[in-house]
């Protein structure tokens, strides 16, 4: 359980859900962890029960923003080893209506460049670590039709930027995957409880994911027990990307 121990781990998202889970699991793994959102009182929150972590407020879309939080990290902590992107959400539209220019545009900046802002301002420090590795938030919405356009399409976009950047800089050492969930019981759940219940039945394992699932798989690509693995997108969804065959029985 002390795989990462030494390492320095950059979390986005970090304040809520599936982000928070990564960050406390990173965190158990022995990494000090910078704690990044939006939502500075969450992270703050989540910081101060971690024996080694610093919470930032930053924004994914803000380039000044995330540019500014890698450098205090890394002057805080004196180096960078992990990036962990799990800042975004779905911003709406939903599967029947059209979305509209801006909702595309809005999607692929939050979801996909914010990613790319992220990598960019890490890797001179990912570069100069032992074991460089970036793992992307991306989602079973990415690999099939299962909701809004731009969500899905801004997502997929990590799966193959992630293989670009793994050949990319291979080379060099940092490795590049994505974790992909299914649904998993997060905030946005939270006044809809019914709504998890009735998801339960679409998956094999009989049940939708909790945070610590998506965290397990992170913190494993995370780390050097994964140091031959790069440029994949592993899929943590409860067997839903099976088929339907447990439903036709
Ligand atoms: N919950 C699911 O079912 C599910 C499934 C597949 C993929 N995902 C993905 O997992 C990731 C985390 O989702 P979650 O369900 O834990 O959501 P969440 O809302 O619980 O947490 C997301 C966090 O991102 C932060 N955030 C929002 N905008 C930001 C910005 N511009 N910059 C920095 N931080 C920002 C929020 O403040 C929040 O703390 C997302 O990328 C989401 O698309 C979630």
């Amino acid at each position: 359980m002390r795989g990462l121990e030494g390492r320095v781990a950059f979390v986005t998202g970090a304040g809520h859900g599936i982000g928070e889970a990564c960050a406390r699991r990173l965190a158990a793994e022995g990494a000090m962890v910078a704690l990044t959102d939006i939502d500075t009182a969450a992270v703050d929150s989540v910081a101060s029960e971690l024996p080694e972590a610093a919470a930032y407020h930053c924004d994914t879309t803000d380039s000044a923003s995330v540019t500014a939080t890698v450098a205090s990290t890394v002057e805080r902590f004196g180096r960078l080893d992990i990036v962990v992107n799990a800042a975004g959400h779905n911003l709406g539209g939903t599967a029947d209506a059209e979305p509209t220019e801006e909702q595309w545009l809005r999607q692929y900046d939050f979801t996909f460049v914010g990613a790319v802002r992220c990598v960019e301002a890490a890797l001179p420090h990912l570069r100069a670590s032992p074991g460089g590795a970036v793992v992307l938030i991306g989602s079973i919405s990415g690999l099939a039709a299962l909701g809004t356009e731009p969500y899905g399409a801004a997502k997929a976009g990590l799966v193959n930027l992630a293989r670009n950047l793994a050949a990319k800089h291979g080379p060099s050492g940092v490795r590049f995957n994505v974790v992909a969930p299914g649904t998993i019981a997060t905030r946005a759940f939270a006044t809809k409880p019914e709504a998890l219940d009735e998801l339960k039945a679409i998956y094999p394992l009989g049940r939708v994911g909790q945070p610590a699932d998506v965290a397990a798989a992170v913190a494993f690509l995370a780390s050097d027990e994964a140091s031959w693995i790069t440029g994949v997108t592993l899929p943590v969804e409860g067997g839903l990307l099976t088929g339907p065959g447990h439903l036709i029985g």
